[in-house]
């Protein structure tokens, strides 16, 4: 099928306008024991990025090294006494500090938002970066691979770009407003299910000594007996990411921050799904709760917890 495409390629010209998958450029086409193939595959490697996503993946690649060069420490600390917490921190703080100084130097006026730094406000009162350097501390900290980076661009009041990468699997997530959602060089889409029944479904468990615990049980009881598998991943960054990937169906978690959330949110809308707060409103970025998955599922788990709020 290939190889009469590439012929038909030749017969038009060396366009190839009907087929997509095959080079437009016949030089990308080569010839071996009179087999046609195309060569290294190289519309992956050809992908084009805008020059905005450009600059995040550089600077998320940048402090990816450091996080990853950390991250094989961390499993020799496993098994000292003091363990690992105070090098975690560390690291968490080198890496916002790559990520600070990447993106300031081809976006020096924006404003930067990290969650070690706090806000330092830019010249540019339009843009502000929303940034997690290390999102799922606690797996990191016990040599679990579930962690990213998280980087968001905010214009006014719209979160225009984000990225969630994880150096430990070297996945690549990446939205722009308008313009969809990819895991690497591939168009994302939200799973198609449409029963809870089916659904696995990433929940929250707050952390020691934080949030309403009895409200999170409530929530666990009343979302348990209606869906296939409840998962607690621990890396909020990475949930979104997950269901714009469509692995996952769906996924709510009070008391977030912004930058826990500013890429995914971007990732789930641009795969086609659906997120708000636990009101069914848009302010997840402000009250920090919120419910995500396509719209059925959104819709369903949503009237679930809303009913266990009610006590
Ligand atoms: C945490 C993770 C976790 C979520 C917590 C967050 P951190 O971020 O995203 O999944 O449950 O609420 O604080 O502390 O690992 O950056
Ligand atoms: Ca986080
Ligand atoms: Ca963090």
């Amino acid at each position: 099928m290939r190889s009469r495409t590439v012929l038909d390629a030749v017969r038009f010209g060396g366009q190839t306008p009907f087929y997509p998958g095959i080079p437009r450029d016949l030089s990308e086409i080569g010839v071996t024991n009179g087999l046609v193939h195309i060569r290294n595959d190289q519309r992956k490697a050809t992908m084009l990025h805008s020059a905005l996503l450009n600059v995040m993946i550089k600077a998320a690649r940048q402090a990816a090294r450091t996080l990853k060069r950390d991250f094989g420490e961390v499993e020799h600390l496993q098994v000292s006494l003091k363990g690992p917490a105070n090098f975690v921190s560390a690291a968490d703080h080198r890496a916002e500090r790559i990520l600070r100084e990447e993106l300031a130097k081809a976006r020096p006026g924006y404003g930067f938002l990290g969650e070690e730094g706090g806000l330092t406000e830019g010249t540019d009162k339009t843009h502000t970066w929303i940034v997690d350097p290390l999102d799922g501390t606690t797996n990191f900290l016990h040599s679990i691979p579930q962690f990213a980076i998280s980087i968001a661009l905010q214009r006014d009041e719209m979160i225009v770009a984000g990225l969630v990468y994880n150096p430990a699997t070297d996945e690549l997530f990446t939205a722009e407003r308008g313009k969809g959602a990819f895991l690497n060089d591939q168009r994302l889409r939200v799973a198609a299910r449409q029963r809870l029944a089916d659904a696995v479904v990433s929940c929250p468990l707050p952390h020691r000594g934080r949030g309403d615990l009895a409200l999170g049980i409530r929530e666990l009881a009343a979302a348990q007996p209606q869906v296939a598998g409840l998962r607690r991943f621990g890396a909020a960054a990475l949930d979104f990411a997950w269901i714009a990937a469509g692995r996952i169906d769906g996924y709510w978690e009070r008391d977030l921050s912004p930058w826990d959330m500013a890429a995914g949110l971007l990732l789930v809308r641009e795969a086609g799904g659906f997120v708000t707060d636990l009101d069914g409103g848009d302010a997840m970025l402000s009250t920090g709760h919120v419910v995500a998955g396509n719209e059925a599922m959104h819709r369903e788990l949503l009237a679930v917890l809303k009913q266990a709020a009610k006590g």
